[in-house]
């Protein structure tokens, strides 16, 4: 069993159940969870921004009795000042866990090859599994379960949408996603989170992709590096925005997701994000509790 968590298809259903579940019982009482990383430091580094992904994980730590070092790039500078796996060898020096935020999924993979700790994403340009995680938990409450379910991903086929599609393919809950021509989620995705026994679909009209959905998700058109191709994506996704007449063609009573940060009349309306349908902000919330499940669960299967 993989002590690594690059990417949500490393969990198997069962796995991503008991983490699931741990998740909801640390956030009614918080002291369930065992002080796993008493008296260890777990290495954070961010490439790119970060205020939900840092302050759960951070917290998360903690909460385990862990001690966090959170690095920013220009302290590293991965792969300039040294080569990644010598940060990584170094890191592991006096920390437990390495986790990291990235340009290149490549560097976590060389990360796991350089070192024994457990290597943790914080998002990558493939990947956000740790928000896959609190997608699926917000989605299991709201829901009352994820079997044969419906979640429609409006816009781009990103890192959050591919890493919900896997958690989705091992939890039996349906994914159809709808983005323009040049935006898809990879074929290579796709296939995989088929190959894992889900049910996903890429389509490209909006409305066709909400029909019979019981959740509704968007992400950013211009994900974090992507900042040069702001205009033309802009253009690209007009059409894709979450407003309330693609809530209104979706299941009666169907929730909205969104990982953040959003922009109100791009991505989604305010009318939406703010509405009654909106999870935003439990979904948010369930950050951490997915972060300090994800952490007890390495620890404890190590
Ligand atoms: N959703 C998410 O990862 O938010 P941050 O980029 O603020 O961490
Ligand atoms: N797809 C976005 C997610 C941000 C949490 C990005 O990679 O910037």
């Amino acid at each position: 069993m993989t002590r690594n968590l690059l990417d949500v298809d490393e969990l198997d259903p069962a796995r991503l159940t008991r983490i699931l579940d741990r998740a909801a019982l640390g956030r009614s009482d918080p002291h369930a969870v065992p002080q796993v990383l008493a008296g260890l430091g777990v290495a954070a580094v961010f490439e790119k921004p970060s205020a939900r992904t840092r302050t759960s994980f951070e917290m998360a730590v903690v909460e385990l009795g862990g001690h966090p070092v959170i690095l920013h790039a220009d302290e590293v500078q991965m792969g300039k000042r040294e080569s990644v796996a010598d940060v990584a060898r170094t890191l592991a020096c006096y920390c437990a866990v390495i986790a990291a935020r990235v340009f290149d999924h490549e560097n976590l993979v060389a990360m796991t090859a350089a070192v024994d700790v457990p290597i943790v994403n914080l998002l990558s340009d493939r990947a956000h599994p740790l928000q896959a995680l609190a997608d699926l938990l917000t989605l299991r409450d709201h829901l009352g379960g994820l079997e044969g379910r419906r979640v429609a991903f409006i816009g781009d086929g990103n890192n959050v949408a591919a890493s919900l599609a896997y958690g989705a393919a091992l939890c039996g809950l349906e994914l159809v996603v709808a983005s323009p021509h040049g935006y898809e989620l990879p074929d290579a995705v796709i296939d995989h989170a088929r190959n894992l026994g889900g049910t996903v679909e890429q389509l490209t009209d909006p409305y066709d992709a909400v029909r019979g959905a019981d959740a509704l998700y968007t992400d950013v058109w211009t994900s974090m590096g992507q900042e040069d191709e702001r205009a033309a994506r802009n253009a690209m996704f007009a059409a894709y925005t979450v407003d309330d007449a693609l809530l209104a063609a979706a299941n009666p009573g169907a929730c909205f997701l969104h990982c953040l940060p959003a922009h109100r009349g791009e991505e989604v309306s305010a009318s939406v994000i703010d509405g009654p349908a909106s999870l935003v902000w439990p979904q948010a919330a369930n950050r951490l509790h997915a972060a300090r499940a994800l952490l007890a669960d390495l620890f404890e299967e190590a």
